[in-house]
């Protein structure tokens, strides 16, 4: 049995922040942070909004889009590095208010890449037989761990969530293969003080080698050359992070998500948002081949290609 996406819902905080208001606030400009980020704009949550509400928008939209009720959920993965609270998670908060009364619940703290490890956590636990219905979220709000007085760092982020609900699918759709991966040596490089504190440089070195190497690598394990890849969904950090690993698989541009211009980096939300703008553009289709790739603090990593469908 393999176990594949079912249903996919995201949510998008309504107020747009663009470079050229970032321009107001701080010494940047919309021509350096569209250049060396791609970035043109990102999504702010209100002061009212936490991440336990963004994450129930986008779960309620992925329950309705599989079909099932929150009674029929076993396990809820929210892999966030802004819950509300320490404790109660995330995902117990979810819990009590979409009424999953008979899911277990605990949240993911792999930054960037915590929805990957929230999709092969769930695999296990559907494929061993021990869960049917595994609710992966990945929600941020980034705004309130960024210092808006730092323009190294509050350029880049955004606040946003998506789902999905991971079940049994059909013989040769699911998850084929998958890659986590931790260097912990790197926690200096990227980690929350009271703010988002980053070494912009060595992050980029190791995004650009890591997101490449992993991809290949599940393309490997999965039986598949890269010629196989219907579509692409990088981690939405940096633009050029993500065009050096389209490069080095050798993809066309049409097969690679970007979504890093409209909503920036969104962290543990960045691929399931992708996948919702992707499979809703027609772009990602039923049996398609699709590579997903992350990396983030910790520093992380993960990956995995699936077969789209269920
Ligand atoms: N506006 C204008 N100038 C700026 C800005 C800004 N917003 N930010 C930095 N600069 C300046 C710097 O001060 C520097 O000036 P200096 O040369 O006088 O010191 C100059 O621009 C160039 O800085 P670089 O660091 O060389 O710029 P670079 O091309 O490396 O781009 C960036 C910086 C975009 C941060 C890049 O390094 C990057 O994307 N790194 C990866 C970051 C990332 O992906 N982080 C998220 C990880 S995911 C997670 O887990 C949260």
């Amino acid at each position: 049995m393999n176990a594949g996406i079912i249903g996919i819902g995201r949510y998008i905080p309504e107020k747009v922040v663009t470079n050229f208001d970032l321009e107001k606030m701080m010494d940047t400009s919309d021509e350096w942070i569209r250049t060396r980020t791609g970035i043109e704009e990102r999504r702010i949550a209100s002061d009212r909004t936490g991440t336990s509400d963004m994450a129930y928008e986008a779960s309620l939209r992925a329950l309705e889009n599989a079909g099932i009720t929150a009674e029929d959920i076993d396990l809820i993965l929210t892999a966030t590095v802004t819950p509300d609270y320490s404790f109660p998670s995330v995902s117990c908060v979810l819990q009590e208010r979409l009424g999953a009364k008979n899911a277990a619940a605990m949240d993911i703290s792999a930054a960037c890449s915590g929805f990957i490890y929230g999709m092969v956590t769930a695999k296990q636990f559907i494929e061993s037989g021990a869960y049917r219905y595994v609710l992966v979220v990945g929600a941020e709000k980034l705004s309130k761990i960024t210092n808006w007085d730092d323009r190294n760092t509050a350029v880049l982020f955004g606040d946003g969530a998506g789902a999905a609900v991971m079940g049994p699918v059909s013989d040769g759709k699911g998850i084929l293969s998958f890659e986590l991966g931790a260097d912990g040596s790197g926690g200096k490089y990227l980690y929350q003080d009271k703010y988002i504190c980053m070494n912009g440089r060595e992050v980029f070195k190791f995004a650009v080698r890591q997101m490449g190497e992993s991809a290949v690598h599940v393309i490997e394990k999965a039986g598949l050359k890269t010629e196989d890849v219907d579509f692409f969904i990088p981690h939405q950090a940096n633009i050029r992070i993500m065009e050096a690993a389209r490069e080095r698989l050798g993809l066309p541009r049409e097969k690679m998500s970007v979504t890093v211009n409209k909503f920036g980096n969104t962290s543990a939300a960045s691929i399931p948002i992708s996948i919702v703008e992707e499979v809703e553009a027609g772009k990602i289709k039923d049996g398609d081949i699709v590579v997903m790739v992350g990396f983030g603090g910790g520093l992380t990593w993960g990956a995995l290609a699936m077969r789209w469908g269920r």
